[in-house]
């Protein structure tokens, strides 16, 4: 898991132009650390404001039901990669749901949004010591897996022997096109974000390099982090579900459009 363990940030640092409520209208330059930082290292706090505009209440009642068309009586759910909690929020009405998560902040903001219990630990290798009726990582998670085989598998023995697994993929190789800008601009509670961020690719994995400003009263911050995803094929999603003894069907719409990869235990 190198991207969260290192631990050095890179400090760049950049001029900027800030208005100060005494300038009346007169520019000041100041300095303004610009950081470049370990995937979600600091920006776990802005992870909603970022996704602000996401449906996670209407991607939850797809999971849901596309659970239930399987499994009519699923009861427990595990969430992996489950973030700040925003699925497992509308999900633990309908199953008792635990979630799981490698970056202890989202643990806690998850834990404290959901009161469930979240597990903080790596999906490429875990063991809860119990099994759920319904296992699912959703929002392209997978992507960020270092070893597919390893957190399908992982996945898998956590299921029960009738179980469903719900895995939402990260774009495929021929979907990935580099050097696009995608900008999102949001606003609550006195923070303004604005990310942008540049695609990138390094062979199969596809790179997000992240710019955010982040503006509150205190000031304006410059954060950068780079995220590295792979760039799964099909045919590596269905050898990693089959060498799990998973079936493996493909959705092509799934809860937000990517799609979604379903199995369920060989018998
Ligand atoms: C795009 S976010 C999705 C979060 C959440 N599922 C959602 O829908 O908002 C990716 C998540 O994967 C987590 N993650 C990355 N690598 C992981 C790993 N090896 N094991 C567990 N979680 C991981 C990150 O901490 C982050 O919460």
């Amino acid at each position: 898991m190198p991207d969260y363990q290192e631990s050095t940030l890179q400090l760049i640092t950049h001029r900027s132009i800030r208005l100060t409520p005494g300038d009346q209208g007169h520019r000041r330059e100041v300095n303004l650390a610009c950081k470049t930082l370990p995937m979600y290292d600091r920006t776990a706090s802005l992870y909603d404001l970022a996704y602000a505009d996401k449906d996670y209440a209407g991607e939850a009642v797809w999971v849901r039901d596309a659970i239930r068309a399987r499994l009519p009586g699923a009861r427990s759910l595990l969430d992996v990669a489950c973030g700040t909690g925003k699925h497992l929020e509308h999900l633990h009405g309908d199953f008792a749901c635990q979630g799981l998560d490698l970056n202890p902040e989202f643990v806690t903001i998850a834990a404290g949004r959901t009161g469930v219990n979240v597990h903080c630990a790596s999906m490429d290798g875990f063991d809860l010591g119990r099994e759920f009726d319904a296992v699912v990582c959703l929002f392209s998670s997978i992507g960020y897996s270092e070893d597919l085989t390893g957190a399908v598998g992982s996945m898998a023995r956590h299921l029960a022997s009738d179980g469903v697994l719900i895995v939402e993929p990260w774009l495929r190789p021929d979907q990935w096109v580099p050097g696009l800008v995608h900008v999102v601009d949001h606003e609550a509670d006195g923070t303004r974000l604005l990310r942008m961020t540049q695609s990138g690719i390094d062979g199969h994995t596809s790179i997000l390099e992240m710019h955010h400003l982040v503006a509150s009263r205190g000031g304006i911050e410059h954060l950068v982090e780079t995220h590295r995803m792979s760039l799964f094929s099909l045919s590596d999603y269905e050898s990693a579900f089959l060498a799990s003894n998973l079936t493996f069907e493909f959705d092509e719409h799934g809860p937000m459009g990517r799609g979604a990869l379903i199995g369920r235990p060989l018998k």
